[in-house]
């Protein structure tokens, strides 16, 4: 499963073309050039890891060619190989990128360490970039509760698919446990030592979705002011997860059955070609062969994705369930204040479970936290978790208008928080119009 690296090595003399072959063949794809634009035509063509750069080259000089290499590829590492009269040139390489640089003649070995550390060097960067973006939607709670055959029949199709390479699509409605599922896919793989990466489809405006998934490169585009690495390069070796992929327009839908076909890809303003190995997971809680018949998803991108389909049930479907999610969450919360967990009183309990939860477990979830907080006591009474007359209380004694409006209010933060602040979905929920919903937010300062 571990792809090779590939190193290209670039030396006017042949001799030292030939003895770095003979040393790093065994380890590593390498590719051979003997001059600057030969470099440059294969570094557009391949996917380079590093590069052991000659300073002296009879069409260009090494510096020049490092700094288009690199404008080419930020995340490249170059090694300089120089002589010793050459030094200083050295050092101004180091100062403009380069990894490291090695004085000729050389050690294989001391060239075989720097080459490697170079290597760990370009995984940790990816792996930095990839955690900063994971950082801002920490998920707090991995492990997934639950014992309804129908459940149970989901968690045994996660284990047996995780080894496997295909497609996965997930269906669920809103707040069934779909992101969950992707990650523990991604857990239970080969690959779950590498990059785990949602490409949020509802979130991100259609306009900046092709950089978002193949990056860009520089001045690609009026404020592409550096070259920048998609998702998809991000992920490479790991899982990516479209989430809400019904969301991608049928222009993008096109790239990404592309993408998976052929699994490679130019980041936009390029024409380098990208190669990636990446386990592509979807997810969606519409009816996507409704979709189809409108025309609004393609179908061939359906039957890409769908190889493996897992159904997620709702919660109202595994009723039995609910208690046990209940008290999962009650205890995580518990454990963040340091208090003892709150229990639900059996009428409290029996109440949840008749409940039909339209929100699924997210909406149980945000119950859990909401009690653990507010709750007076230790048990949870009923009238702790009547879930639309949250803001009644308050509102006797006011005008029937003034009494609509705050129920209104917290009607919609409720819904709000239930869908995980999606406007379209809670707009659908309401039987709204989006714009209705904004303007609603707005003029009664709904808190978000
Ligand atoms: N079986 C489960 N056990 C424990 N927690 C769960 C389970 N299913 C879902 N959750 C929790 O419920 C919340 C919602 O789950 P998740 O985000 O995966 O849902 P989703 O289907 O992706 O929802 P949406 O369509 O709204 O994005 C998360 O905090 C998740 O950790
Ligand atoms: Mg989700």
């Amino acid at each position: 499963m571990e792809k090779r690296a590939t190193i290209l090595v670039v030396d006017d003399e042949r001799g030292v073309r030939q003895s770095f072959n003979m040393v790093l063949k065994d380890d590593y794809n390498v590719l051979l050039a003997e001059n600057g634009d030969q470099a440059f035509d294969i570094f557009g063509k391949n996917m380079i890891d590093v590069v052991l750069l000659d300073i002296l080259l009879p069409d260009t000089n090494g510096i020049d060619l490092l700094e288009r290499l690199k404008e080419f590829d930020p995340a490249v590492e170059i090694i300089m190989v120089t002589a010793v009269k050459e030094i200083q040139t050295a050092v101004t390489a180091i100062k403009l990128g380069a990894y490291e640089y090695v004085i000729k003649p050389f050690a294989v070995d001391d060239v075989l360490t720097i080459i490697e550390r170079a290597l760990e060097k370009r995984t940790m960067v990816k792996e930095l970039t990839y955690l900063r973006s994971e950082l801002k939607r920490y998920q707090p709670f991995e492990k997934m509760v639950g014992k309804d055959e129908k459940i149970g029949a989901v968690f045994e199709l996660i284990s047996t698919i995780a080894d496997s390479e295909g497609t996965v699509l997930i269906q669920g409605e809103s707040g069934t446990g779909k992101e969950l599922v992707a990650r523990a896919i991604h857990n239970l793989s080969p690959r779950k030592d590498n990059p785990f990466v949602v490409i949020n489809c509802a979130a991100i405006p259609a306009t900046l979705m092709e950089s978002e998934i193949f990056g860009h490169s520089k001045g690609a585009f009026t404020g592409a002011i550096r070259t920048t690495m998609g998702k998809l390069e991000i992920a490479n070796k790991g899982t990516v997860f479209f989430d809400d992929v019904d969301n991608l327009d049928i222009s993008m839908q096109a790239k990404l059955l592309r993408v998976i076909q052929e699994k490679e890809f130019e980041r936009v303003g390029s024409t380098k070609i990208i190669k990636v190995e990446i386990r592509f997971v979807a997810a969606t809680n519409k009816d996507l062969t409704d979709s189809i018949s409108k025309g609004e998803f393609r179908e061939d991108l359906y039957y890409r994705l769908n190889v493996f389909p897992i159904q997620l049930p709702a919660l109202r479907e595994r009723r039995t369930d609910i208690p046990l999610l209940i008290n999962h969450f009650l205890d995580i919360y518990s454990k963040k204040s340091g208090k003892t967990p709150k229990r639900f009183s059996k009428q409290a309990m029996m109440a949840a479970m008749k409940h039909d939860w339209p929100g699924n477990v997210r909406e149980l979830q945000n119950l859990a936290e909401r009690v653990s907080t507010v709750a007076p006591g230790p048990v949870v009474r009923p009238e702790d978790i009547s879930l639309l007359n949250t803001g009644y209380r308050q509102i006797e004694g006011m005008t029937l208008k003034d009494a609509v409006s705050a129920f209104e209010k917290t009607y919609i933060s409720e819904v709000l928080e239930n869908v995980g602040g999606s406007r379209n979905e809670a707009a659908n929920r309401l039987g709204i119009h989006r714009n209705t919903l904004l303007s609603r937010i707005n003029e009664l300062d709904v808190k978000l």
